[in-house]
């Protein structure tokens, strides 16, 4: 039977659904709330339903990253209230990471936390936002700005969800699974994604993406150190993201990432030496998935504005994360402007 163990819940496969079914049993809670929004509802509850025989007390926000925000969670808590929920409810978040960031934000704050479950049903939420304890909110345009680090009592992985879901948003998810082969120790995953003709999102790479990225998590559950390498390509991809979320060219969490990737491997290679040939190969392999977005000089002067409010900087200071290779990671490197600029270039030209 597939399961992952993380120090304090299990992520589940196909025995995800009897582990619900006996937690509840266990914790006899006195009510069951269940997160949706507008896509979870129409396409995932259904089979939700008939996989759990559950009728919970549903919770509807609006989907997408600009209502990933302090007033969504008050919806949630007000309806939490309305319905009497108390600290022996239970919330179940349905949904992609924006469902699961704020369900978690919005359980553990409620009460003063009350237990909830992750049912992510994109693949980016799959391999990263459900897994690993982060929970929250974005302030003032700066993502994930509010949050804690709150565990989920179990995560249940069920890929009949991915099948409701567009191309696009399997792309989004897909540069997570790269992201963690760039990083893993095991040299082999990042040669074996490049080598596949079209992406790869099987059972067994969804499988080893969570296993990279938790065993992060359980190392350094707190990001004192280890698990900021879970951030390659975010500084500046996050960045990149909060660019265009106010602008009529939204990318999705991946699409930014995978921008972010390419440009956070050439200042590797700049600053660290990482091989040109692979920082080529990786940039190849990505935009061949993520088409080329265009930046002129005034947004690229924004992102790098956006950057000086990144949650990891210190003292104002932008740090990135590099690698000197696949699996080797650098923490906290201070980039010049100049050098920011040349791997702008690099990702344009
Ligand atoms: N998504 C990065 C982390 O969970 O630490």
């Amino acid at each position: 039977m597939k399961k992952i163990i993380t120090d304090t819940y299990a992520i589940e496969f196909e025995s995800g659904y009897d582990s619900l079914n006996k937690i509840i049993d266990k914790k006899k809670y006195s009510k069951i709330f269940l997160l949706v929004d507008e896509n979870t509802e129409n396409y995932c509850l259904n089979i939700f339903k008939d996989k759990t025989n559950l009728s919970p007390n549903l919770i509807r926000i609006k989907s997408g990253e600009e209502n990933k925000n302090i007033h969504t969670c008050i919806k949630i808590w007000n309806t939490l209230i309305s319905l009497n929920a108390d600290r022996k409810s239970l919330l179940i978040n349905l949904g992609g990471g924006v469902i699961t960031d704020i369900g978690g934000f919005s359980a553990n704050t409620f009460n003063r936390g009350i237990d909830f479950v992750n049912i992510p049903t994109t693949l980016l939420s799959i391999v990263d936002a459900s897994v690993g304890g982060k929970t929250g909110v974005n302030q003032n345009g700066i993502k994930n700005k509010i949050g804690t680090f709150y565990d989920p009592k179990l995560v249940i992985v069920d890929t009949e969800y991915l099948k409701t879901l567009e191309q696009r948003q399997i792309n989004s998810g897909y540069c997570e699974i790269f992201k963690h082969s760039l990083i893993s120790k095991e040299n082999s995953k990042f040669e074996y994604l490049m080598d596949c003709d079209e992406i790869n999102f099987s059972l067994d790479i969804i499988i080893n993406s969570i296993n990279i990225k938790n065993n992060f998590v359980v190392e350094d559950k707190y990001e004192k150190k280890l698990r900021k390498g879970l951030n390659f390509g975010h500084t500046i991809g996050h960045a990149i993201e909060t660019h265009f979320m106010s602008s009529d060219k939204k990318l999705l969490h991946g699409e930014a990432i995978a921008i972010g990737i390419i440009i956070e491997s050439y200042l590797s290679k700049q600053m660290y030496g990482f091989d040109i040939v692979k920082v080529d190969k990786i940039k190849n392999h990505l935009l061949t998935i993520f088409p080329k977005v265009k930046f002129n000089s005034s947004s690229i002067n924004n992102i790098i504005k956006v950057m000086e409010h990144d949650k990891k900087n210190k003292d104002k200071q932008v740090n990135f994360i590099l690698l000197s290779d696949i699996g080797k990671l650098i923490f906290d490197v201070n980039v010049p402007k100049s050098t920011i600029l040349k791997a702008f270039e690099y990702y344009s030209e």
